[in-house]
């Protein structure tokens, strides 16, 4: 992605730890045991048979039925000699009720290992599931950050998407339906990790076009929001670079062409690094407004975060211009002549290139919403200090409220209580 002189003064620049001066330092935790390739998921029985006998698949319907190896993947569970149930009772941001629910299940049959087997939602579910089968009700207790008690019972997750990352990282992501209006909340603790991610790009074949865009897409924000991160260090920042670099080449075409198998493991492998990098530094700005969007909205998560990664990034690209120019050259746009601004603008060019690629809007079309409520979801953003802290620019009430506004596609019908109507 960079030319041998050009990563030489990325490596001087980096090895100090932005805005302190002090020479580079970090951890980098990350303790699942990762399988990737084409019918790694056959694998399942082997690795299974190590970790239990008795495992709960936490699926979706509409997912189960769609799994073109599933009988493969049950052979091999059977032949590890590890009893299997299935529970397909999830659904997408699913509610914190349905991982009790399935955790009681779960309970309830004596089950001592979780399988996830689908997209993000489901992962989160099965983690969820993991947590309540070990730790007291109700679920919402653990919701924030190292809040859980009891280890999990062990999980394996099988992502069906390549988007969410959430395989190799520690949070889990859940719609709590007790708060008026229902908000998304996030839970993070090191004890969330998967002991085991088998990333079989197999699976992600039979997705359907606006799905691979919106899961794609969340894996680039992912990259994106680590890369820019305060937290970004030489590690991280190598799995965040790699994946935009794959993603900016092969999302699009993946859309296009959904049956090819090596554009899908190329997809599925930026995705995987992509959650690797979130693992080590947390998302940004875009994911805290994403939420609020997708929670408010119900649109899917990817499509939330790519209506405003343009518009973060133009904001933030201010706070560490060099770092966007990089951005820019990784996305595949060109800069050469131009100036010092303009090369960083050019990444916000790149990203609105890619979700045009992919039929993804850079703003929101066809809905409102009350400039009351865009005040209220600036209020809550501000109260997240560690999300903000990662972000590269600081970050008013005033910023966040401005930022919603221009990805609503009006800046100016926000007075007197008026709505932001989407162009
Ligand atoms: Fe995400």
């Amino acid at each position: 992605v960079s030319t041998r002189q050009e990563s030489q003064g990325t490596i001087e620049r980096e090895f100090k730890i932005r805005g302190t001066g002090r020479l580079l330092e970090f951890a980098f935790y990350l303790p699942t045991k990762v399988y990737f390739g084409e019918c790694v998921s056959e694998k399942l029985g082997e690795e299974a048979g190590n970790l239990g006998q008795s495992a709960l698949i936490v699926s979706d319907e509409n997912i189960i039925r769609k799994i073109i190896n599933r009988k493969k993947i049950e052979d091999s569970l059977n032949k590890a000699g590890v009893k299997t149930l299935l529970w397909d009772g999830v659904i997408t941001n699913p509610p914190l009720s349905v991982a009790e629910k399935g955790a009681r299940f779960a309970r309830r049959e004596k089950c001592d290992l979780i399988i996830g087997l689908g997209g993000g939602s489901v992962i989160d579910a099965a983690k969820g599931i993991a947590v309540m089968c070990t730790n007291p009700p109700p679920l919402s207790l653990y919701l924030g950050r190292d809040r859980i008690r009891k280890p999990p019972l062990p999980l394996i997750a099988i992502p069906t998407t390549a988007g969410t990352g959430s395989e190799v990282n520690p949070y889990a992501v859940f719609t709590n339906t007790q708060k008026n209006p229902p908000q998304k909340e996030i839970m993070a603790d090191p004890l969330l990790f998967p002991r085991i991610a088998l990333v079989d790009p197999q699976l992600t074949l039979s997705l359907p076009s606006s799905v691979t865009a919106d899961a794609g897409i969340d894996a680039l924000c992912h990259a994106i929001e680590s890369y820019t991160s305060k937290k970004s260090r030489p590690f991280s920042e190598m799995l965040a670079l790699e994946a935009i670099h794959i993603l900016a080449h092969y999302l699009a075409k993946a859309v296009k062409d959904p049956g090819n198998i090596k554009i899908r493991s190329y997809c599925s492998y930026a995705s995987l690094l992509a959650g690797m990098a979130i693992a080590q530094t947390g998302t940004t700005l875009v994911h805290g407004m994403g939420y609020k969007l997708s929670a408010h909205l119900g649109i899917t998560h990817g499509r939330a975060n790519g209506i405003l990664l343009p518009w973060v990034s133009e904001f933030n690209l201010q706070a560490d211009p060099p770092r966007y120019t990089h951005l820019a050259k990784t996305l595949g746009e060109e800069i050469e002549g131009l100036g010092y601004q303009e090369r960083a603008m050019r990444a916000v060019n790149g990203i609105r290139r890619i979700l045009g690629e992919v039929g993804q809007p850079d703003r929101l079309k066809g809905k409102s919403i009350k400039s009351d409520t865009i005040e209220e979801f600036a209020r809550e953003i501000m109260q997240n200090k560690r999300r903000l802290s990662n972000n590269p620019r600081l970050v008013t009430f005033k910023d966040v409220v401005g930022i919603y506004q221009k990805a609503l596609g009006n800046a100016n019908e926000t007075q007197g209580g008026s709505r932001c109507v989407a162009s």
